[in-house]
C-alpha cells in the first residue's frame, strides 16, 4: 500500500517542528524506504500504520526510532579536507596563542553523526600537540547529534572497510585504527577523549560552552530557513568571541542579519562572530 497523504503530512510537520527537518514535497518514496523496514519492529504492517501509531501513541522510543530512520547520517573522515587543513594550520595555532593563559580549548562537533568528524579533530590535535605545545592543556571535545543510533555507533568507534577507506590516508589508518572482527576500531585511548551526548539543534546549546571551535557541518542544509537562522544565532552565542564556526563545504549563510561573517581566504565555509570580523578589519 502506498503512503497515506494525511500520514505523510503529519510526519512532515512532526519532523519540521521537532528537529527542524524540512522534508519538502514529493518525498513519499523516501519515507516509505526509510520507515517500511522498521514498521514490523513496532508492531505495524507498513509506514502509514507506523506514522499513525506515532500520532496516536507518541512513545519516546517510537519517536526516536522514526527520527533515527529519517535523518541522513552520511559522514567521512576529514570530509572535504580543506577545513581540516585550516583547522591544523590556521585555527589551532591562532587559538593556542590566544589561550596561553587559560590553557583550555573547547571544541563542539554539533551534528557528529557516526563520529568521523570529532575523531578527525582528535587526530589533528594529537598530531599537532608537540608543535602547538599543548601537552597538559585541558582540551574538551564534545560531540552531539539527535540520532541515538548514530551516537551509539560513534561511541563504539568501529568502522567498516569502506568507511576507513574514505578520507583516511593509509598512514593515519595504521596509526589510529586496529582491525577487529567487526571492522576497524578507532583507538580512542590515543587521543583526547571525545564526550558524546544527544542534543537537538533546536534546543539551547550545551552549558559547557563557550566553544572555541564549533563544527556544524552538512546538517543545516536539511533545515527550514527560519529554523536555520535560529540555530545559527544560537551557535553564535555559544561561540567564544574569537572562535570559529565551521559549516559544510557547500553551505553558506545568506541571511544579512545573521551575527556571523565568513572568514575570507579560509578556502571553506568558516565563520566568526561579526563583532570580531569588524575588529579584524579595523586592525
Ligand atoms: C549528514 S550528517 C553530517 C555529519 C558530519 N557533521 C559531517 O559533516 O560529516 C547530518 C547529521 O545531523 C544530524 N541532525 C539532523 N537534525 C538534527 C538536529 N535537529 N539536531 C542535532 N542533529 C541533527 C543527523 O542525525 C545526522 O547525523
Amino acid at each position: 500500500m502506498s503512503l497515506d497523504p494525511a500520514a505523510y503530512a503529519f510526519l512532515k510537520k512532526y519532523l519540521l517542528e521537532g528537529i527542524g527537518y524540512d522534508m519538502g514535497s514529493g518525498k513519499e518514496y523516501l519515507v516509505e524506504a526509510r520507515l517500511t523496514p522498521i514498521a514490523p519492529l513496532h508492531g505495524c504492517t507498513d509506514a502509514t500504520a507506523l506514522i499513525r501509531k506515532l500520532q496516536s501513541q507518541p512513545a519516546a522510543s517510537l519517536r526516536q526510532a522514526i527520527i533515527d530512520s529519517m535523518v541522513t547520517n552520511e559522514s567521512l573522515f576529514f570530509r572535504d579536507d580543506v577545513p581540516f587543513q585550516y583547522l591544523r594550520n590556521e585555527a589551532l595555532p591562532r587559538l593556542v596563542k590566544a589561550r596561553a593563559a587559560s590553557r583550555t580549548l573547547r571544541i563542539w562537533s554539533a551534528a557528529c553523526s557516526t563520529g568521523q568528524e570529532p575523531y578527525s579533530i582528535a587526530i589533528i590535535l594529537r598530531e599537532e600537540a608537540a608543535k602547538l605545545g599543548i601537552a597538559g592543556w585541558k582540551i574538551e571535545i564534545l560531540a552531539s547529534d539527535i540520532s541515538t543510533n548514530a551516537l551509539n555507533r560513534a561511541k563504539a568507534g568501529i568502522f567498516s572497510n569502506f568507511e576507513v577507506q574514505r578520507g583516511l590516508p593509509d598512514a593515519t589508518r595504521t596509526a589510529y585504527f586496529e582491525q577487529v572482527q567487526q571492522g576497524w576500531r578507532f583507538r580512542q585511548e590515543l587521543v583526547t577523549p571525545v564526550r558524546f551526548q544527544q542534543h537537538n539543534l533546536l534546543d539551547p546549546p550545551p552549558s559547557m560552552g563557550p566553544f572555541d571551535l564549533i563544527f556544524l557541518r552538512n546538517v543545516l542544509i536539511y533545515f527550514e530557513a527560519d529554523l536555520k537562522s535560529r540555530a545559527l544565532a544560537r551557535m553564535a552565542q555559544a561561540l567564544a568571541p574569537d572562535g570559529s564556526l565551521f559549516l559544510g563545504a557547500a553551505e553558506c549563510i545568506l541571511d544579512p542579519n545573521a551575527p556571523l561573517a565568513r572568514i575570507e581566504g579560509a578556502g571553506s565555509s568558516i565563520y566568526r562572530r561579526k563583532e570580531m570580523s569588524h575588529a579584524a578589519q579595523l586592525r
